[in-house]
């Protein structure tokens, strides 16, 4: 088994895992890369059974249970990623980091899919390391310190209907977060704010909040920041909550996109001062 990064930045491609028999040295090595790139992509894996999923996830930590989704019977810890012609939404198509509403929002998802539409479908992700190293200090020392709110009634009211949730009574999970978080492993900082959960900046007017929200999420969203993954068949991706962001593409309508997603459950966001770091990266601020 060995890694292979795909960029600079992001992401690496596992060569020659075996997911049902994984050995401890192997799964160190995984564990290792997990941390060093933020999203790992696993090809030509076999469909894993719900339990072989499981059990690869567990190994990270607690599994986490989708506040809205509907949960499989037997299952209740596999999200189903399912888009098809007569779907009214396709799950992450957008920018976000799953449900960084919870208080202990996942620390990451293990997604298989096991039916691809013909072309399209890929999966963006982008480093929230890149995104808040490359801010100038002036601004990471300004963001530092300050906190968010998270909320998902706006996503999810209704959301899963179609798929027999009622939802009547419920009340979705709503959080405030530092807006820079520190990773618990690399001790990097991670700018943690999405368009799709985070509502407000706190502490500051409605305007003032807007702006640096738009700033933000136009920012975190430069090209390179960003891996795109082509998926294949049963192919899995592995992305790191805490200092990533995702987006999938539902470019592919009328066609079928479906896989499993485990989630694994995470902490508490904190944020723990350390010397501001300005990445060497050069991003042009040109526009032609
Ligand atoms: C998600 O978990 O946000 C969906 C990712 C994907 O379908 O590629």
């Amino acid at each position: 088994m060995h890694i292979e990064p795909v960029t600079a930045l992001i992401g690496a491609e596992v060569i020659g895992a075996d997911l049902e028999n994984l050995s401890d040295a192997d799964f160190a090595v995984i564990e290792q890369a997990y941390t060093d790139h933020q999203v790992l992509f696993f090809r030509d894996q076999p469909v894993l059974t719900p339990e072989t999923h499981i059990a690869f996830a567990k190994r990270f930590g607690d599994l986490h249970y989708h506040p809205a989704a509907p949960r499989p019977e037997g299952h209740p810890e596999i999200f189903v990623i399912h888009a098809h012609k007569d779907s009214k939404f396709a799950d992450g198509n957008g920018w976000h980091s799953d449900v960084s509403c919870d208080q202990e929002p996942p620390l990451g998802s293990c997604l298989q899919l096991h039916l691809l539409p013909p072309v399209g479908g890929d999966t963006l992700f982008a480093s929230m390391y890149a995104a808040f190293e490359t801010l100038s200090p002036t601004l990471q020392d300004f963001l530092a310190g300050m906190t968010a709110t998270h909320e998902s009634e706006h996503l999810y009211r209704g959301r899963y209907a179609e798929r027999g949730v009622d939802d009547a009574g419920k009340v979705y999970p709503s959080a405030e977060h530092p807006l820079v978080r520190t990773h618990p492993n690399s001790g990097r900082q991670t700018l943690y704010v999405n368009p799709s959960f985070t509502t407000r900046i706190n502490g500051l007017e409605a305007a003032e909040s807007k702006a640096l929200l738009d700033f933000l999420y136009t920012h975190q969203q430069r090209p390179e920041f960003q891996v795109r993954f082509r998926w294949t068949e049963n192919a899995i991706a592995f992305w790191d909550n805490r200092c990533t962001q995702h987006f999938a593409l539902w470019d592919y309508w009328p066609h079928e996109r479906k896989g499993n997603r485990v989630t694994v459950k995470g902490e508490r966001p904190f944020y723990r001062p350390s010397e501001s770091v300005k990445s060497e990266l050069r991003i042009s601020q040109r526009n032609d």
